[in-house]
């Protein structure tokens, strides 16, 4: 079909909104990419320095600059899950913690970028033994970001993501799931299921979601552990507050933080660890503070977690780490 004439208005009307698009700043998915890139080459870094004798918490916290020297900021802080922890661990205050031999390490990292997250994930051993632990969420995560599709249910990845995790002779965490990402929202109201025989929700475009699956020698059951909490939120709500240390705690977690999760050593460094600590205890006293307890199989279970942040346009899914 031919293109119509253009009367001169049409022409000068043209030429202003090129001058306004240049001044128009980068998209959702523009930031979602570079998100997506930084974590992404945070975890390879991190990836590389891992090993046996290595601290949790020179993992955090080079996780921690390589975001700030990006010009960015934590989604949450850096997980670093080990053997049987499934999720929500980071280095606390003075963290002695050190990488051993046989040990699986899971490394998840969330950045945002003007509140645009990307969330990624994958797991380092020292014994080719966890080899086949590993591949197994690698393969359940990698064949779930090739096929998920808008339109579609949450549910049938869940039936895929079993599938695959059992072929290799392990069972999925049924309580961790992939996410909607929201900005500034880490878990937003619909998830992916690791588990089969679910309907999930429905996947619209321009949602993100971030995929990501677990593999556990044990049971896949996991509980919380109420004697470690590295990671906490504001929750919403109004709360009155007695002590100016809790004042302070709120004030530098709605200045810096959002509602995005933080962690406790952040707090520490901030503030200093007196007042850090009589703060964030009285603020989860009177539950100003979502809190993230470590999440664990059994002890003797071994996990491997594998993730990518995907952002679904109508052609198929964007994978932005
Ligand atoms: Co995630």
């Amino acid at each position: 079909m031919a293109e119509e004439k253009k009367t001169k208005e049409e022409v000068k009307e043209e030429k202003t909104e090129e001058v306004k698009e240049e001044e128009i700043e980068e998209t959702p998915l523009e930031k979602y990419k570079k998100a997506g890139e930084v974590a992404k080459s945070i975890l390879q870094h991190l990836k590389g320095m891992a090993k046996p004798g290595i601290k949790a918490l020179d993992l955090c916290e080079t996780a921690d600059k390589m975001i700030a020297d990006a010009g960015m900021k934590p989604a949450f802080p850096l997980n670093v899950a080990i053997n049987n922890h499934a999720a929500h661990y980071t280095s606390p205050w003075e963290d002695e913690l050190v990488l051993k031999k046989g040990d699986v390490v899971k490394i998840d990292c969330g950045v945002q970028y003007d509140g645009f997250i990307a969330d990624t994930a994958l797991t380092v051993a020292f014994d080719d033994v966890h080899n086949d632990l590993i591949k197994a969420s690698k393969e359940a995560t990698e064949t779930a970001v090739k096929v998920i599709r808008a339109g579609g249910y949450t549910g049938k990845l869940g039936d895929l993501i079993e599938n695959i995790i059992e072929g290799y002779g392990f069972t999925t965490v049924k309580d961790l799931s992939g996410h909607l990402l929201l900005p500034y929202r880490v878990h937003g109201p619909k998830s992916i299921p690791n588990v089969a025989g679910r309907k999930g929700n429905l996947i619209l475009q321009d949602e993100v979601y971030a995929i990501e699956t677990f593999a556990s020698t044990g049971s896949g059951e996991s509980h919380q552990d109420r004697t470690k909490l590295y990671i906490v939120r504001l929750a919403d709500g109004r709360f009155p507050l007695r002590t100016d240390s809790a004042k302070q705690v709120r004030r530098l977690l709605e200045r810096e933080y959002h509602r995005l999760p933080v962690a406790t050593r952040w707090i520490y460094k901030a503030l200093g660890p007196a007042k850090a600590k009589m703060g964030i205890r009285e603020l989860s006293n009177v539950g100003a503070l979502y809190q993230y307890h470590v999440l664990s199989d059994t002890s003797e279970a071994l996990i491997s977690q594998h993730e990518h942040t995907v952002y679904m346009t109508p052609e198929g899914p964007i994978q932005t780490t």
